[in-house]
Protein backbone atom coordinates (compact mmCIF):
# COMPACT_ATOMS: atom_id res chain seq x y z
CA UNK A 1 0.00 0.00 0.00
CA UNK A 2 1.65 2.88 -0.91
CA UNK A 3 0.30 6.37 1.21
CA UNK A 4 0.85 9.54 -0.23
CA UNK A 5 0.18 12.91 2.19
CA UNK A 6 -0.43 16.30 1.22
CA UNK A 7 -0.69 19.09 3.87
CA UNK A 8 -3.45 20.71 1.53
CA UNK A 9 -5.28 19.84 -1.38
CA UNK A 10 -8.43 21.01 -3.08
CA UNK A 11 -10.01 17.25 -2.70
CA UNK A 12 -8.06 14.10 -2.65
CA UNK A 13 -10.80 12.62 -4.79
CA UNK A 14 -10.24 15.53 -7.42
CA UNK A 15 -6.69 15.15 -7.25
CA UNK A 16 -7.08 11.38 -8.19
CA UNK A 17 -9.00 12.25 -11.06
CA UNK A 18 -5.86 14.13 -12.41
CA UNK A 19 -3.80 10.94 -12.12
CA UNK A 20 -3.23 8.79 -14.87
CA UNK A 21 -5.04 5.61 -13.17
CA UNK A 22 -3.59 3.57 -15.51
CA UNK A 23 -0.27 3.37 -13.85
CA UNK A 24 -1.11 4.32 -10.80
CA UNK A 25 -0.63 1.19 -8.36
CA UNK A 26 -3.83 0.00 -6.85
CA UNK A 27 -4.45 0.65 -3.11
CA UNK A 28 -2.52 4.01 -3.84
CA UNK A 29 -4.30 6.22 -0.41
CA UNK A 30 -4.01 10.07 -1.40
CA UNK A 31 -4.44 11.79 2.29
CA UNK A 32 -4.80 15.53 2.93
CA UNK A 33 -4.70 17.24 6.15
CA UNK A 34 -6.82 19.89 4.91
CA UNK A 35 -9.04 20.04 1.94
CA UNK A 36 -9.98 23.75 0.49
CA UNK A 37 -12.91 22.22 -1.74
CA UNK A 38 -14.17 18.76 -0.07
CA UNK A 39 -16.90 17.34 -1.86
CA UNK A 40 -20.04 15.38 -0.63
CA UNK A 41 -22.68 13.53 -2.26
CA UNK A 42 -24.53 15.23 -5.02
CA UNK A 43 -22.61 17.79 -5.32
CA UNK A 44 -22.51 19.41 -1.63
CA UNK A 45 -19.51 20.18 0.22
CA UNK A 46 -17.67 18.16 2.34
CA UNK A 47 -16.94 20.40 5.65
CA UNK A 48 -13.76 19.24 7.50
CA UNK A 49 -11.56 21.24 10.14
CA UNK A 50 -8.42 21.20 8.73
CA UNK A 51 -6.24 18.58 10.33
CA UNK A 52 -9.03 17.05 12.78
CA UNK A 53 -10.14 14.67 10.64
CA UNK A 54 -9.27 11.84 7.95
CA UNK A 55 -9.89 13.16 4.07
CA UNK A 56 -8.51 10.51 2.10
CA UNK A 57 -9.19 8.50 -1.45
CA UNK A 58 -8.32 5.30 -2.37
CA UNK A 59 -7.68 3.76 -5.78
CA UNK A 60 -9.30 0.66 -6.51
CA UNK A 61 -8.99 -1.98 -9.77
CA UNK A 62 -12.03 -4.07 -8.77
CA UNK A 63 -12.02 -5.30 -12.79
CA UNK A 64 -13.70 -8.34 -11.70
CA UNK A 65 -16.89 -6.21 -10.66
CA UNK A 66 -19.43 -5.36 -13.73
CA UNK A 67 -20.81 -2.13 -13.85
CA UNK A 68 -24.02 -2.85 -12.42
CA UNK A 69 -22.01 -3.65 -9.18
CA UNK A 70 -20.29 -0.78 -8.56
CA UNK A 71 -22.69 -0.20 -5.67
CA UNK A 72 -21.26 -3.37 -3.72
CA UNK A 73 -18.08 -0.95 -3.63
CA UNK A 74 -19.45 1.45 -1.33
CA UNK A 75 -20.87 -1.33 0.57
CA UNK A 76 -17.46 -2.61 1.37
CA UNK A 77 -15.91 0.54 2.40
CA UNK A 78 -18.81 1.06 4.37
CA UNK A 79 -18.74 -2.37 6.11
CA UNK A 80 -14.94 -1.42 6.73
CA UNK A 81 -15.65 2.02 8.22
CA UNK A 82 -18.34 0.52 10.60
CA UNK A 83 -15.89 -2.06 12.39
CA UNK A 84 -13.39 0.67 12.79
CA UNK A 85 -15.93 2.65 14.32
CA UNK A 86 -16.98 -0.86 16.09
CA UNK A 87 -13.95 -0.39 17.46
CA UNK A 88 -13.12 2.56 18.69
CA UNK A 89 -16.45 2.90 20.09
CA UNK A 90 -17.52 -0.40 21.21
CA UNK A 91 -20.59 0.61 23.65
CA UNK A 92 -22.18 2.65 20.71
CA UNK A 93 -24.71 1.97 18.45
CA UNK A 94 -22.47 2.30 15.07
CA UNK A 95 -24.94 1.72 12.02
CA UNK A 96 -24.54 2.15 8.10
CA UNK A 97 -26.97 4.33 6.87
CA UNK A 98 -28.20 3.55 3.34
CA UNK A 99 -27.18 4.57 0.63
CA UNK A 100 -23.17 5.95 1.77
CA UNK A 101 -23.12 7.26 5.85
CA UNK A 102 -21.98 5.78 8.87
CA UNK A 103 -23.97 6.12 11.75
CA UNK A 104 -23.88 6.48 15.95
CA UNK A 105 -27.06 6.50 17.06
CA UNK A 106 -28.81 9.12 14.97
CA UNK A 107 -25.98 11.01 13.99
CA UNK A 108 -23.17 11.14 11.07
CA UNK A 109 -19.88 10.45 11.87
CA UNK A 110 -18.60 9.52 8.04
CA UNK A 111 -19.35 9.85 4.68
CA UNK A 112 -18.14 8.06 1.38
CA UNK A 113 -18.04 9.23 -2.06
CA UNK A 114 -16.96 6.96 -4.87
CA UNK A 115 -16.84 7.21 -8.68
CA UNK A 116 -16.32 4.37 -10.93
CA UNK A 117 -14.51 4.24 -14.51
CA UNK A 118 -15.67 1.58 -16.74
CA UNK A 119 -14.68 0.14 -19.61
CA UNK A 120 -17.19 -1.98 -21.53
CA UNK A 121 -19.10 -4.06 -19.21
CA UNK A 122 -16.32 -3.75 -16.22
CA UNK A 123 -14.98 -1.39 -13.98
CA UNK A 124 -12.10 -0.08 -14.57
CA UNK A 125 -10.96 1.72 -11.65
CA UNK A 126 -12.62 3.41 -8.63
CA UNK A 127 -11.99 6.36 -6.66
CA UNK A 128 -13.18 6.09 -3.27
CA UNK A 129 -13.24 8.88 -0.98
CA UNK A 130 -13.80 8.89 2.46
CA UNK A 131 -14.29 11.34 5.09
CA UNK A 132 -13.89 10.40 8.48
CA UNK A 133 -14.82 12.64 11.63
CA UNK A 134 -12.85 11.57 14.57
CA UNK A 135 -11.57 14.93 16.29
CA UNK A 136 -13.47 17.67 15.50
CA UNK A 137 -15.93 18.95 18.06
CA UNK A 138 -17.45 21.70 17.09
CA UNK A 139 -19.11 21.85 13.55
CA UNK A 140 -20.94 24.59 11.26
CA UNK A 141 -24.79 24.75 12.33
CA UNK A 142 -26.28 24.15 8.99
CA UNK A 143 -24.22 20.17 9.25
CA UNK A 144 -27.31 18.83 9.59
CA UNK A 145 -26.23 15.87 12.46
CA UNK A 146 -22.76 15.55 12.81
CA UNK A 147 -20.48 13.35 15.43
CA UNK A 148 -17.21 12.45 15.45
CA UNK A 149 -14.81 9.80 17.32
CA UNK A 150 -13.59 12.87 20.44
CA UNK A 151 -17.84 13.91 20.52
CA UNK A 152 -18.47 10.39 21.66
CA UNK A 153 -15.43 9.55 23.50
CA UNK A 154 -14.73 13.03 24.86
CA UNK A 155 -10.81 12.70 23.91
CA UNK A 156 -8.50 13.31 21.31
CA UNK A 157 -7.54 10.28 18.99
CA UNK A 158 -4.61 9.52 16.85
CA UNK A 159 -5.41 9.44 12.93
CA UNK A 160 -2.46 8.10 11.78
CA UNK A 161 -3.21 4.68 13.92
CA UNK A 162 -7.13 5.39 12.82
CA UNK A 163 -6.17 5.53 9.30
CA UNK A 164 -3.84 2.57 9.39
CA UNK A 165 -6.60 0.71 11.13
CA UNK A 166 -9.26 1.58 8.71
CA UNK A 167 -6.98 0.74 5.59
CA UNK A 168 -6.05 -2.94 6.97
CA UNK A 169 -10.31 -3.31 7.64
CA UNK A 170 -10.34 -2.18 3.88
CA UNK A 171 -7.82 -4.22 2.52
CA UNK A 172 -9.43 -7.42 4.17
CA UNK A 173 -13.72 -6.35 3.33
CA UNK A 174 -12.21 -5.64 -0.27
CA UNK A 175 -10.67 -9.33 -0.18
CA UNK A 176 -14.08 -10.63 0.80
CA UNK A 177 -15.81 -8.62 -2.04
CA UNK A 178 -13.73 -10.15 -4.06
CA UNK A 179 -13.96 -14.15 -2.64
CA UNK A 180 -17.29 -14.33 -0.85
CA UNK A 181 -19.15 -11.26 -2.04
CA UNK A 182 -22.00 -13.07 0.34
CA UNK A 183 -20.82 -13.00 3.29
CA UNK A 184 -19.55 -9.15 2.89
CA UNK A 185 -23.47 -8.65 1.99
CA UNK A 186 -24.82 -10.43 5.73
CA UNK A 187 -22.67 -8.27 7.41
CA UNK A 188 -23.52 -4.99 5.91
CA UNK A 189 -27.38 -6.24 6.03
CA UNK A 190 -26.53 -6.95 10.03
CA UNK A 191 -25.17 -3.54 10.48
CA UNK A 192 -28.06 -1.40 8.30
CA UNK A 193 -29.32 1.94 10.18
CA UNK A 194 -33.39 1.09 10.53
CA UNK A 195 -33.27 -2.10 9.20
CA UNK A 196 -36.25 -4.35 10.39
CA UNK A 197 -37.69 -1.17 12.30
CA UNK A 198 -40.98 0.22 10.86
CA UNK A 199 -40.14 3.84 10.04
CA UNK A 200 -41.48 6.91 7.79
CA UNK A 201 -39.52 7.71 4.41
CA UNK A 202 -40.31 10.30 2.18
CA UNK A 203 -40.66 9.76 -1.86
CA UNK A 204 -40.99 13.12 -3.41
CA UNK A 205 -43.39 14.91 -1.64
CA UNK A 206 -45.19 12.00 0.10
CA UNK A 207 -44.33 10.27 3.25
CA UNK A 208 -45.34 7.17 4.05
CA UNK A 209 -44.26 3.97 6.65
CA UNK A 210 -42.45 1.34 5.66
CA UNK A 211 -39.58 -1.24 6.80
CA UNK A 212 -36.60 -1.76 5.10
CA UNK A 213 -35.68 -5.24 4.11
CA UNK A 214 -32.22 -4.54 2.78
CA UNK A 215 -30.37 -3.53 -0.88
CA UNK A 216 -30.67 -5.36 -3.83
CA UNK A 217 -27.33 -5.75 -5.73
CA UNK A 218 -27.50 -2.89 -7.73
CA UNK A 219 -27.87 -0.75 -4.38
CA UNK A 220 -31.36 0.05 -4.47
CA UNK A 221 -33.19 0.05 -1.29
CA UNK A 222 -35.59 -2.26 -0.94
CA UNK A 223 -39.09 -1.24 1.68
CA UNK A 224 -42.06 -3.34 2.46
CA UNK A 225 -44.73 -3.56 2.80
CA UNK A 226 -44.70 -4.86 -1.27
CA UNK A 227 -40.80 -4.93 -1.70
CA UNK A 228 -40.60 -1.60 -3.72
CA UNK A 229 -37.50 -0.87 -4.67
CA UNK A 230 -35.90 2.30 -4.88
CA UNK A 231 -32.59 3.89 -6.15
CA UNK A 232 -29.92 6.07 -4.56
CA UNK A 233 -31.18 9.09 -3.08
CA UNK A 234 -34.80 8.90 -4.37
CA UNK A 235 -36.30 7.84 -1.22
CA UNK A 236 -34.95 10.29 2.09
CA UNK A 237 -36.07 8.74 5.60
CA UNK A 238 -37.62 11.04 8.13
CA UNK A 239 -35.83 11.43 11.43
C1 LIG B 1 -20.93 12.53 1.78
O1 LIG B 1 -21.49 13.52 1.31
O2 LIG B 1 -21.38 11.96 2.77
C2 LIG B 1 -19.65 12.02 1.15
C3 LIG B 1 -18.46 12.71 1.73
C4 LIG B 1 -17.12 12.28 1.14
C5 LIG B 1 -16.01 13.18 1.63
C6 LIG B 1 -14.66 12.66 1.25
S1 LIG B 1 -13.36 13.53 2.08
C7 LIG B 1 -12.18 12.74 1.08
C8 LIG B 1 -12.75 12.68 -0.32
N1 LIG B 1 -12.44 13.89 -1.04
C9 LIG B 1 -13.52 14.63 -1.28
O3 LIG B 1 -13.51 15.74 -1.84
N2 LIG B 1 -14.60 14.01 -0.82
C10 LIG B 1 -14.28 12.73 -0.22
Amino acid sequence: MNIRYFDTLESTNNYCKLLDLNTVEEFTVICAGKQTAGIGQQGNVWNSDPYKNLTFSIILKPTFLSTADQYQLTMMLAVAVAKTTMELLPHHPVKIKWPNDIYVSDRKICGILTTATVNHQHIDSAICGIGFNVNQTVFPAWIPNPTSIALQTGQEHDLGLILQSLLKKIENEYLLLRNNPDVLKEQYLKSMYRRGVPSQFKLNEDIFIGTIEGVDRFGHLIINPGKRSFDLKEVQFVI
